[in-house]
């Protein structure tokens, strides 16, 4: 089966569908005839997108990291659409962490959402798939979970964490006939970079060129998919050096900058209740 005529009538369930390559990812199956749930914390920028695409699509707001919000959007998601087929969880955040100036709540806030977001959207789609004895399990981590970053211990730890998720998981499923797909993008231009990254990084890929890595990676049944090729040879070649020599290129690089249009769990709080407003507008 060719990778595009695969997506064709398949329930997908994205996380992370209001921004960046989940956004792109929900873009680029909906014209493949893939049947969408979209999820994010930001629901009017769903509605948006859910709006701007050709085929319906069912829009299930979620915080990733609350297990009860998830189970009431995928008990939203298996009424409007179906059993899910395929689950492409993309909710991510970063974070800079200084490690002189520990800050437990924001590195435990990268944690719960980048790997108890994950677990918890697995937690909803599981049952169902074993119990089918089918269906596909994808994540986003990222090269930072193979390679330790200046500032970045709670995000690089995160990836780090789903990437083992993922990969054991794969292990306990393989006998159910559950697929389950790492995915590990190098940098991807979507609002989670700065500008300065923007202009200055050589190994840039867009995030309809991520999009269409993860869709097709999903589509072989690929275990693991790593790109750009660049930055994932860079990644393993590091992976080679004695920890000493990592240690001593890695302290003078830059930290990973936090974008500025990153937000706090608080600000995205401030989305919803301004996304609330523009729906109840719209219902007046
Ligand atoms: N950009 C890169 O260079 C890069 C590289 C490697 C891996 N990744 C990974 O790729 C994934 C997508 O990131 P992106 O680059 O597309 O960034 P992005 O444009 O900032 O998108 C992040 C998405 O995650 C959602 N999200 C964040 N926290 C959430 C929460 N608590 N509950 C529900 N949804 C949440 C956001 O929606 P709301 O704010 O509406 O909730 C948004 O849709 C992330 O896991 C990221 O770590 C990115």
């Amino acid at each position: 089966m060719g990778s595009e005529s695969f997506w064709s009538e398949r329930r997908v369930w994205i996380t992370g569908a209001s921004s960046g390559i989940g956004r792109a990812i929900a873009e680029r199956l909906d014209p493949l005839g893939a049947r969408l749930a979209l999820t994010a914390r930001r629901e009017a920028s769903l509605r948006q997108l859910a709006e701007s695409l050709s085929g319906e699509a069912v829009v299930a707001a979620a915080d990733v990291s609350d297990l009860g919000q998830m189970q009431s959007a995928g008990a939203r998601v298996a009424a409007e659409l179906g059993d899910v087929d395929v689950l492409i969880a993309c909710a991510g955040v970063y974070r800079l962490t200084d490690g002189r100036q520990w800050d437990a709540a924001t590195v435990n806030e990268v944690l719960r959402i980048n790997v108890e977001g994950v677990s918890n959207a697995i937690a909803v789609v599981a049952p169902s798939m074993v119990q089918r004895g089918a269906g596909h399990i994808a994540a986003v981590s990222s090269l930072a979970g193979l390679a330790p970053m200046p500032g970045g211990a709670a995000y690089c730890a995160s990836k780090a964490a789903l990437i083992a998720l993922l990969d054991s998981l794969r292990l306990d499923l393989r006998q159910a006939g559950v697929k389950v797909t790492t995915i590990a993008p190098g940098y991807v231009d979507t609002p989670m970079i700065t500008d300065e990254e923007r202009q200055t990084l050589h190994d840039l890929v867009t995030a309809d060129d991520a999009a269409r890595r993860c869709c097709e990676a999903i589509a072989r049944g690929q275990s693991y998919a790593a790109f750009p090729w660049r930055t994932r040879w860079l990644v393993k070649l590091a992976q080679r050096l004695p920890r000493w020599l990592y240690d001593r290129i890695m302290a003078d690089a830059p930290p990973m900058a936090e974008s500025i249009r990153s937000e706090s769990a608080s600000d995205v709080g401030g989305h919803l209740q301004a996304d609330d407003a523009a729906d109840d507008q719209r219902d007046e």
